[in-house]
């Protein structure tokens, strides 16, 4: 069935992932990759794809409301994957309002967008919200986040995206909007901008340098791999049930300061440097303010009505995204000397202006 796709924040980590496999697995799907390119956002994550004749690239902002809404005129979406936003947690503590904007007016503005549009009934469409585990707060050391747990967001971050949440379900149940939501644990892999944790740390150990740990390193995080999570957002997308919302994770919890010393110990075998030699860098800095202590999923609902597993044990992954990183080291570079960003602003002068 042919259909015209909008996908936000397709230059992004998540992005870029959920572009590829929707170009190559549905060729008969138009997809327009809408993306502000922020700092966050990369078109050399797409160079695989994006000649294909099915591939449209947009620039715009979905704080720009009329630029929404003659997006949709324009290309008469029939669905909508919505991955823009603000995602960086420690950003967000020092300039929240960039999270104010983007994360719940932009993801208004594209409500609003899909309802005008939408006029001849809602059959065949579909507004998906990606959103995050975090919107449910801090665990102890005990439990897991279900479906049902309550709302409690403790970031600028994180409660950004609990009030885009809130206000998908909002067009759901107040206008009948055909909404499908999913919450997913932290992600992990190729692409992914070198603040987070992962690809911040194989750089910092790539180049000899500190590898910052906030704290005492004991928060933890439930990790899942990149191309698992795209996996599952094609799954919901195409069967999941509307007006629903599904947890994904990777039944994958790790202490900070244990995932630190695995990668150290693949990144010591890779470089051929001695034992122990990355494990040195390691160091203690001041915790992150209001750092939430245990995030981990419970997946089942999505394995038992939609068949989704991760295909990928963890270490597995992780010597898969060290390669990626290893391989790629001119990525790395354009994006940490800030070439890339200097090169959007010259090529879409026109655009913007
Ligand atoms: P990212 O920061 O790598 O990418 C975000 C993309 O959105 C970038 O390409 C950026 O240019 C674009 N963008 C930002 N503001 C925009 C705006 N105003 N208009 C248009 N485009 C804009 O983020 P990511 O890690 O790929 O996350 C994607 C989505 O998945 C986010 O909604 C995030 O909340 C969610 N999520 C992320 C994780 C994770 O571990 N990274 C986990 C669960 C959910
Ligand atoms: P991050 O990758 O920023 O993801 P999130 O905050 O969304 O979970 O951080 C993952 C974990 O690693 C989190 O507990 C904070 C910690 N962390 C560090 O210890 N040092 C760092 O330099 C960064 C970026 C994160």
């Amino acid at each position: 069935m042919e259909k015209t796709i909008l996908i936000t924040g397709g230059a992004g980590f998540i992005g870029s992932h959920v572009v590829r496999l929707f170009v190559n697995k549905y060729p008969e799907y138009k997809i327009v990759n809408l993306d502000a390119l922020t700092y966050a956002g990369n078109l050399e994550n797409l160079t695989d794809v994006d000649q294909k004749s099915s591939y449209v690239f947009e620039k715009g902002d979905i704080r720009d409301a009329d630029f929404i809404d003659n997006l949709f005129t324009k290309y008469q979406f029939d669905g909508v994957l919505h991955l823009a936003a603000e995602s960086h947690v420690d950003r967000s503590i020092s300039d929240p309002m960039a999270f104010i904007t983007t994360n719940i007016i932009g993801t208004v503005n594209l409500l609003n967008s899909a309802r005008k549009i939408w006029t001849e009934g809602f059959e065949n469409k579909l507004f998906y919200h990606i959103s995050t585990d975090e919107v449910y707060g801090s665990l102890g050391e005990e439990g897991f986040f279900f479906e049902y747990t309550g709302y409690d967001p403790r970031s600028p971050y994180s409660a950004s995206k609990a009030s885009s949440d809130h206000l998908v379900r909002a067009y759901y149940h107040t206008y009948g909007l055909p909404v499908v939501l999913t919450n997913c644990s932290n992600n992990y892999g190729a692409n992914q901008f070198p603040e987070k944790l992962i690809p911040l740390a194989i750089n910092n150990i790539k180049n000899m340098k500190p590898i910052p740990i906030y704290g005492k390193g004991e928060n933890i995080r439930d990790w899942l791999y990149v191309v698992d999570h795209a996996r599952a957002i094609d799954m919901v997308f195409h069967e999941g049930k509307i007006g629903e919302t599904y947890n994904i994770g990777g039944h994958n919890e790790w202490q900070n300061i244990d995932l630190i010393k695995e990668l150290c110990a693949i990144m010591d075998r890779k470089l051929k440097r001695e034992a122990g030699t990355s494990e040195s860098l390691i160091t203690y800095v001041k915790d992150r303010a209001g750092h939430d202590l245990r995030y981990a999923i419970d997946a089942t609902k999505i394995k038992d009505e939609l068949g989704w597993v991760p295909s990928l044990q963890f270490t597995e992954g992780l010597e898969k995204t060290v390669d990626w990183y290893l391989n790629n080291q001119e990525w790395m570079n354009r994006i940490v000397s800030g070439d890339y960003e200097k090169y959007y602003k010259k090529q879409y002068v026109t655009r913007d202006s």
